[in-house]
């Protein structure tokens, strides 16, 4: 393990990067362990419930079919979505602070987020669903994978609050088909696994009220990216199974400016992460080269 590290260390350190960018660019887990686990998702089992699948244009089947495999481990802290419980501080960060001043509310208020609809494209397990729902926001968390959305829902219901949130498994072009809108349309880490990501933005514009927020989060198309979220993530640490991401559906952030503008929602602010091997957690960088978000509005 560890000579691997190091071998991916001068891998990219000999594509002349810098020394901070090689921890920014490479996770490593030894680093990362946290004591902490959820054993909710075991009793959950005899409460699954089968309903169809939804299905969409933009959607790709080889792709949900994978997820769905993946589901069931969802809120295990030490299981394979580690690395999104991780970055989930990392990433409210960013939302909140955003949308905060785009929405002129309080970012120190308890719950900020009261008034405003919100819909989480992609919830998965509902990781962040939940903190928003407690930020104050009216949720609609929807997912293309029954069971991701079974497990979301069976967790939100031990919590009052985060219970308010409607979890529906479908896709954001039904929702649009429905001519629902939201004040905010998010969607982490879902545009690399869609086969039409300009349509996919064109649905998330529509899905938003004029002049409301719109934040995506993605994976740069670069060396640095595949190094970390492929060769270390995939192949080496098996954070997640192999064939999770595929390099070349990776969007730069001059593309996922550029695709969103086409879709009247103009980019305002981006922001990276940063993984920090001493600590095991993420912040926010400037450094949008790997892993990014993105924060824009609705035009008009
Ligand atoms: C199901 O959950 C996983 C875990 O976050 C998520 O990455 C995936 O996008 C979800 N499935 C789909 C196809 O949206
Ligand atoms: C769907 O995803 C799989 C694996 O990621 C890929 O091989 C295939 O080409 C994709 N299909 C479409 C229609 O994009
Ligand atoms: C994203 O990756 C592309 C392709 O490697 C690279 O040209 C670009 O500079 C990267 N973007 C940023 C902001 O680092």
């Amino acid at each position: 393990m560890i000579s691997w590290i190091f071998i991916i260390k001068f891998w990219v350190l000999s594509s002349s990067y810098s020394i901070p960018e090689i921890y920014s660019g490479v996770k490593i887990r030894m680093f990362a362990r946290t004591s902490f686990k959820h054993a909710v998702v075991e009793g959950f089992q005899p409460l699954i419930h089968h309903r169809r699948y939804a299905t969409a244009a933009s959607l790709n089947q080889t792709e949900v079919a994978k997820f769905a495999a993946m589901a069931d481990s969802w809120w295990d802290m030490e299981g394979p979505f580690k690395p999104l419980h991780a970055m989930n501080p990392a990433r409210l960060t960013f939302i909140r602070s955003t949308l905060c001043r785009h929405f002129g509310k309080d970012p120190f208020s308890a719950r900020p987020f009261e008034g405003l609809k919100f819909v989480d494209v992609g919830c998965g397990g509902g990781i962040l669903s939940e903190p928003l729902a407690r930020m104050g926001a009216s949720v609609t968390g929807i997912d293309v994978v029954e069971k991701n959305i079974t497990i979301a829902r069976l967790h939100a219901d031990l919590d009052p609050v985060a219970s308010s949130i409607e979890y529906r498994c479908t896709t954001a072009e039904n929702l649009v088909e429905e001519q629902i809108k939201f004040d905010a349309v998010i969607a982490l880490e879902v545009i690399e696994h869609v086969s039409a990501p300009a349509e996919f933005c064109k649905s998330l514009s529509a899905l938003t009220v004029s002049n409301g927020a719109t934040v995506i989060s993605t994976v740069n198309r670069s060396m640095r990216a595949y190094a970390s979220t492929i060769v270390a993530a995939e192949y080496i640490l098996q954070w997640l199974p192999k064939g999770t991401h595929q390099w070349s559906s990776f969007i730069t952030p001059e593309e996922l400016v550029l695709t969103l503008q086409r879709a009247s929602i103009s980019v305002e602010e981006m922001a990276g992460f940063d993984f920090d091997p001493l600590t095991g957690q993420w912040s926010i960088t400037d450094d949008i080269g790997v892993q990014y978000i993105a924060f824009g509005i609705r035009n008009g």
